[in-house]
């Protein structure tokens, strides 16, 4: 039986992952397409996970989250935001930040009300607009040209401006930003604080990436600049965090009605989130002072980063240099490669590096909407939350490969 919210639903199709793992495998191919860790997580982490089965957590847990699992984010994330976070009415927990993303735009859009998305965007932002009734409102980051920086990514803001109207009821940004790896500068970041001020609009500010920073660049927070903490939903996720994307642990941080708002969708999408890993999480988070965990990860992904790098620009892929998240753009206009179909020339690019390179990567058109979709053309995704071993032996499959 079909209906028009199957329809809806259905038109989403299937995500560019599904095409892409399956051709990567059928080829063998060095896979830096979908963006998981495929290395352990500390430790540490699944030693707390181990003991929270053991200990006998393992009933429904508090709606809003876990106590211990919401102390624990409230001691981290008291001292970045600048204000004593009360952890039993400003954090919700979530089923991954991808549930905050979808229980945020449920609880705070209405049917008609327009969103801002900025593109290349994670692509459940426009599904989860769309299954609320909402109109997604699409804003391309333009490239400067000759970008080999992700600083070089900007908003066009006079382009922003146009776009709003008295229906605009909510921009999302992602800081550490995917695919394109840029962190928002404190100045791009104030200019756009002041349009939500002056259009009275709310800020869902997806941070997932919040620790994983390059080359010292600070990550600036939307809720702690002024007139902001108000109007600013902020997400994080375990799973970027502590390299458990599989765990589908996530947060999100705002002012008490608006995570009144969320938990109100919440409680009716997963209603409570496992317990034995909120209290893993949560026994994680009180570790990683003393182990100066966040800082490592950061460490840990910048020379990860700097292989990818050093071998796409040896083999004329130039690069747009992340300063965040773990991803890099490449530019591929002067690749030799056929492109006979149809499809978009980014499709076409990637799917030739599988096949013939041995590398997969992923077009970036699926992370644009469909009028802006050529502004994918002539790029590529690869991500490096991957072994040494395997960023290794890209590189050299690159290099074999492609080195003219
Ligand atoms: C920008 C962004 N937001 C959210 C998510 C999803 O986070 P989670 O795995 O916690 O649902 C991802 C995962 O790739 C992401 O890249």
């Amino acid at each position: 039986m079909s209906s028009p919210a199957a329809a809806r639903v259905q038109s989403f199709g299937t995500t560019v992952f599904t095409e892409y793992t399956t051709l990567s495998l059928e080829h063998n191919a060095v896979n830096l397409g979908q963006g998981f860790p495929d290395f352990p997580a500390p430790d540490f982490v699944i030693e707390a996970a181990r003991a929270a089965l053991a200990t006998g957590h393992n009933q429904y847990a508090r709606g809003a989250g876990h106590p211990r699992l919401v102390n624990a984010l409230a001691a981290v994330y008291s001292p970045v935001f600048g204000r004593e976070l009360n952890p039993l009415t400003q954090i919700v927990v979530t089923t991954g930040a991808t549930e905050g993303i979808f229980a945020t735009i449920q609880g705070l859009v209405d049917p008609g009300d327009e969103v801002i998305l900025i593109e290349p965007f994670y692509d459940s932002y426009p599904a989860s607009v769309i299954m609320a009734g909402g109109t997604p409102i699409y804003i391309p980051l333009r490239p400067a040209p000759g970008a080999t920086s992700a600083a070089d990514w900007r908003v066009d803001v006079d382009e922003l401006r146009a776009a709003l109207n008295p229906k605009t009821k909510l921009l999302i940004i992602n800081t550490p930003q995917n695919p394109v790896g840029k962190i928002i500068s404190r100045e791009e970041l104030l200019t756009l604080a002041q349009i939500a001020q002056e259009h009275d609009l709310l800020v869902l500010s997806d941070e997932v990436y919040e620790w994983i920073t390059y080359d010292e660049t600070p990550h600036v927070r939307m809720a702690t600049l002024p007139g902001m903490w108000e109007r600013t939903i902020t997400l994080g996720s375990a799973g970027k965090t502590f390299s458990v994307t599989g765990w589908k642990i996530g947060w999100a941080i705002a002012p008490e009605p608006l995570t009144h708002a969320v938990l109100m969708a919440h409680q009716w999408i997963p209603f409570a989130v496992t317990t034995p890993l909120q209290e893993a999480v949560g026994a994680a988070f009180e570790q990683v002072e003393e182990r100066n965990y966040l800082h490592e990860l950061s460490a840990m992904y910048q020379a990860k980063r700097d292989i990818l790098l050093t071998a796409l620009n040896d083999v004329g892929l130039p690069p747009v240099t992340p300063h965040g998240s773990y991803f890099i753009l490449v530019d591929t206009t002067d690749l030799d490669a056929p492109t006979p179909t149809d499809d978009p020339r980014d499709v076409q690019i990637c799917r030739w590096l599988t096949r013939e390179i041995g590398v997969t990567a992923i077009p970036p058109s699926a992370f644009y909407s469909a009028e802006h979709s050529h502004l994918a053309a002539n790029i590529a995704r690869f991500c490096f939350c991957k072994t040494d071993a395997i960023l290794e032996a890209a590189a050299t499959r690159l290099r074999a490969n492609l080195r003219s």
